[in-house]
């Protein structure tokens, strides 16, 4: 399973970076819109710094509503570096768009993704990645995991390889949830990845062990 760091912020990029568990990195208007970024071109200046950072597929999101204009962005966003994977919601418009561009070569992120039925449709179009909102179903009283689960079963069932990216993961439980369930990877904010990494007993014995080798060290 691989894990993405969903995020627009380049810092937290670097800081993710060096652990050398982040395949990717996932971003979206709102992520970018909270990095002060408000325009294709500085979009492209933060995605570029990213991309210095992180050896793997950067999905950057179309921001247009209309198939034409998405394609026409999706043409120009790949032009930026071979490793950007274009982001298309999961809309009638977004599934045109997606056709066009998967003809072209073009990796595609189907996002905003919230069924099987929409899975599939970009499943069979060919989407590189399908990405289930499992956070943003919970919030609305919907099983997220469970629709994760399902599309995993369903694409496995007929041997098509769009990967299934768990994305709007919320705490470290939904990234156990995804990895059970069989999802190729997770796209995950950087304070959940903190959190996976933190467990209390590991502080408690790293210092006994700390503690135990300076008392050892005075002895001798
Ligand atoms: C990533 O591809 C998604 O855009 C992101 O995970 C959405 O997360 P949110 O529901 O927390 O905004």
């Amino acid at each position: 399973m691989r894990l993405f760091l969903d995020t627009a912020n380049v810092e937290e990029v670097r800081q993710a970076s060096p652990l050398g568990v982040i395949s990717g990195v996932t971003t979206n208007p709102s992520l970018a819109a909270k990095e002060g970024i408000g325009d294709l071109g500085s979009y492209k200046a933060a995605v570029l710094e990213i991309l210095q950072l992180v050896d793997g597929p950067v999905s950057v999101e179309v921001t247009r509503l209309d198939a034409k204009g998405m394609v026409e962005q999706a043409l120009e966003i790949v032009r930026w570096h071979p490793n950007i994977v274009v982001k298309l919601p999961s809309t009638m418009e977004g599934f045109e768009a997606m056709a066009v561009v998967v003809r072209e070569g073009i990796k595609v992120n189907q996002t905003l993704c919230f069924s099987v039925n929409q899975a599939l449709l970009g499943g069979i179009i060919g989407a590189t990645y399908v990405s289930p909102f499992v956070g943003r179903l919970d919030d609305e009283g919907h099983d997220g995991m469970a629709v994760v689960a399902d599309i995993v079963e369903v694409f496995k069932r007929y041997n098509m390889s769009t990967q299934v990216l768990a994305a709007s993961i919320r705490h470290p439980l939904h990234v156990v949830a995804a990895a059970k369930a069989g999802a190729h990877a997770a796209t995950i904010p950087l304070k959940v990845l903190t959190q996976m990494a933190h467990h209390p007993l590991t502080d408690v014995g790293v210092a006994r062990f700390a503690q135990d080798w300076e008392r050892a060290k005075i002895k001798v």
